[in-house]
């Protein structure tokens, strides 16, 4: 039996986050092995909120890179620039007309990333309808996301079936796949709001290349509550429970485990070797990470993916088109 395809994305814009790497990206490597995997960099989806030139690319390749260093195979899994495979901007525009006003009205990433803004890009509005073409192009079976792309996922489903009952059989109806814990790890200044590289306060995040030393001071600063048990219980210890969920996924120990460790002990030494065990996951990973950027190996892997999706997104393409009545030549 042939594998089950996965594809998933993350975006150029800032640097990638301890919420990137424990929502998707431990999980992309996780897959790799027994999936058939596409994994790219959605630049045309940076650009709904503006970008200087130097640092889209500059952030792409520094994207990739970190995929390359957090463990994915460039010969195992295709690993592609989105702009690089244009069957992406064209199905996103088919995808658009497909989409109602109302639904992408609803989408809590667009009123989040509205809020107070005096004018806000078209882009940013049609975004979920591009996710969806960048999903349905490969007959994906599998997403691996954080908890926050929900919403976005559902909307790439009813477009399916909606494409599927107009003009027959089509797309697979893909899902999300989301880690068992973490899949929204919140930020250390405040658990209420998801960890992400856009916040203005730098301690509120842990980003994949920050210094060891940055992460122990990030980490010791942390918000806690005035209590001293160390225990997972989102509702009443919403902050301890978002560092037990971190601890869990950098150390691969499981949430009981880690309760038992630091029973009675208080916070104080939890957050000395949560640090720690912080560090030992990203440090190796950094270093991975300088030697592909200074290798100039990073151009021909993305050549290779682009190559190896475009084959894939194009036979797509031209069925969708045939469906919807084009003539294709
Ligand atoms: P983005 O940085 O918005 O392109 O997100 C890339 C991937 O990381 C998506 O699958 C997100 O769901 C995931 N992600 C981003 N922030 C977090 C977070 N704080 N916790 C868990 N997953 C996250
Ligand atoms: N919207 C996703 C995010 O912000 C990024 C994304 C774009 C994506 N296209 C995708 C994720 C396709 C999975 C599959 O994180």
């Amino acid at each position: 039996m042939s594998k089950l395809r996965v594809l998933s994305g993350m975006q150029p814009s800032g640097q990638l986050t301890l919420g990137n790497y424990i929502g998707a990206l431990k999980n992309y490597v996780k897959l790799q092995h027994t999936h058939d995997c596409y994994f790219m960099v959605v630049d045309l989806h940076a650009v709904t909120v503006p970008q200087e030139p130097e640092k889209l690319k500059d952030q792409s390749e520094a994207v990739t890179a970190l995929y390359l260093a957090a463990g994915i195979d460039p010969n195992v899994a295709t690993v592609f620039l989105q702009s690089t495979v244009s069957a992406h901007a064209e199905l996103g525009w088919l995808m658009t007309t497909l989409t109602y006003m109302g639904e992408l009205e609803r989408m809590t990433q667009f009123k989040d990333k509205a809020a107070g803004k005096e004018s806000v890009g078209a882009g940013l509005f049609t975004y979920p309808s591009l996710m969806a073409a960048d999903i349905l192009l490969y007959d994906t079976a599998l997403v691996p996301v954080g908890d926050d792309q929900t919403q976005h996922l559902e909307l790439t489903r009813d477009l399916a079936h909606r494409f599927n009952q107009r003009y027959g059989d089509t797309f697979a109806i893909p899902k999300g796949y989301f880690p068992e814990v973490g899949a929204r790890i919140m930020s250390l200044d405040d658990a209420s709001k998801k960890m992400s590289k856009s916040s203005p306060n730098a301690g509120s995040y842990i980003a994949m290349l920050d210094a060891p030393d940055v992460i122990r001071k990030k980490i010791s600063r942390a918000v806690t509550d005035s209590g001293r048990e160390v225990k997972f219980d989102p509702q009443n210890k919403p902050e301890v429970s978002n560092l037990i969920s971190i601890y869990a996924q950098c150390a691969d120990k499981t949430i009981a485990e880690i309760e038992a460790q630091y029973e009675g002990q208080g916070y104080g030494p939890f957050k000395k070797d949560l640090a720690e065990a912080v560090v030992a996951a990203l440090e190796p990973i950094q270093q991975r990470y300088a030697e592909i950027r200074s290798s100039g190996e990073l151009y021909d892997i993305l050549r290779q993916g682009k190559e190896r999706a475009e084959a894939q997104a194009e036979q797509m393409l031209k069925r969708v088109k045939e469906k919807m009545g084009y003539v294709v030549l």
